[in-house]
């Protein structure tokens, strides 16, 4: 057990992973990349076996038994991100897949009447997984609703939460103009860079385009009168790993 529970907080190198640092880590322990994309089964209850609330979560994701490793620590570290603050709200999950995120938003926040999972090709196990949580955790039930529409296609308003993890390419920025365009809170964690159809500004001579599209991104929102924080996220879990996250400053 004990070596299990050491394997959960190590980067592939052995040295501890700072977002995952409450876990015990002085123990060697047989690899367990959190970036993984393989399946949590109930192979993996074991790994998490504290009363915490991520080690619950965790547990009731492995009896679902049709995650991949890596969603549950990214959407874990951005939800946890997110409410530290952002709290309340209607959560909108855009591109939100399996809705791993929406759901760990209500669990960290349970004044959030309810969270809307927005995806137009939501994976059939994701009924799978939301039966596993409100298993777990009852309250959930019936407080998370699927949408299968696209970004454009939803509704937003000024209270609700916007979130979405790794919408790829200019999808982020759909993202960031719907919730802009409804003065929402948001968070997002972009992934795959294009810079066919993302902005990368005048800066990308000094620093990668990535780099380069995410710094527009943050400096646009920061024109549109929200206030801005850039975060990361453990890389041991993704390499996607920056977090824009924007309130707007005269809501
Ligand atoms: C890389 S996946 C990320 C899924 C989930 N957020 C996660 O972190 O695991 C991108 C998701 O965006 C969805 N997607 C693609 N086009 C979309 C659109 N126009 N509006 C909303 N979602 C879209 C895809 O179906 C897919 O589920």
């Amino acid at each position: 057990m004990m070596m299990a529970r050491s394997a959960v907080g190590m980067r592939d190198s052995g040295r501890p992973c700072p977002g995952l640092s409450s876990m015990a880590v002085n123990h060697p322990a047989p690899r367990f990349s959190p970036s993984s994309r393989a399946r949590l089964t109930t192979y993996d209850l074991a790994r998490f076996p504290r009363s915490t609330l991520f080690d619950r979560l965790a547990r009731a994701v492995c009896a679902a038994g049709c995650l991949p490793r890596k969603e549950l620590y990214e959407s874990w570290e951005v939800a946890r991100r997110a409410r530290r603050l952002f709290r309340g709200g209607r959560v909108v999950d855009l591109g939100g897949g399996h809705g791993l995120l929406a759901h760990a938003m209500l669990l960290l926040d349970d004044s959030s009447p309810q969270a809307v999972v927005v995806d137009p090709a939501v994976p059939p196990s994701a009924r799978s997984l939301h039966q596993a949580l409100a298993t777990t955790w009852p309250r959930l039930t019936d407080r998370v609703v699927w949408r299968d529409a696209g970004v454009d296609d939803v509704e937003l308003g000024p209270d609700d939460v916007i979130v979405s993890c790794h919408a790829c390419g200019a999808l982020t920025d759909r993202v960031l103009g719907r919730a802009t365009g409804a003065r929402a809170r948001v968070a997002v964690l972009p992934c795959c860079h294009d810079v066919e159809t993302c902005d990368a500004g005048p800066i990308e001579g000094w620093v990668d385009q990535a780099l380069a599209i995410d710094v527009m991104r943050a400096v646009r929102l920061e024109g549109q009168g929200y206030r801005v924080w850039t975060q990361a996220i453990p890389e041991a879990i993704t390499p996607k790993n920056r977090l824009l996250l924007g309130a707007p400053v005269n809501p």
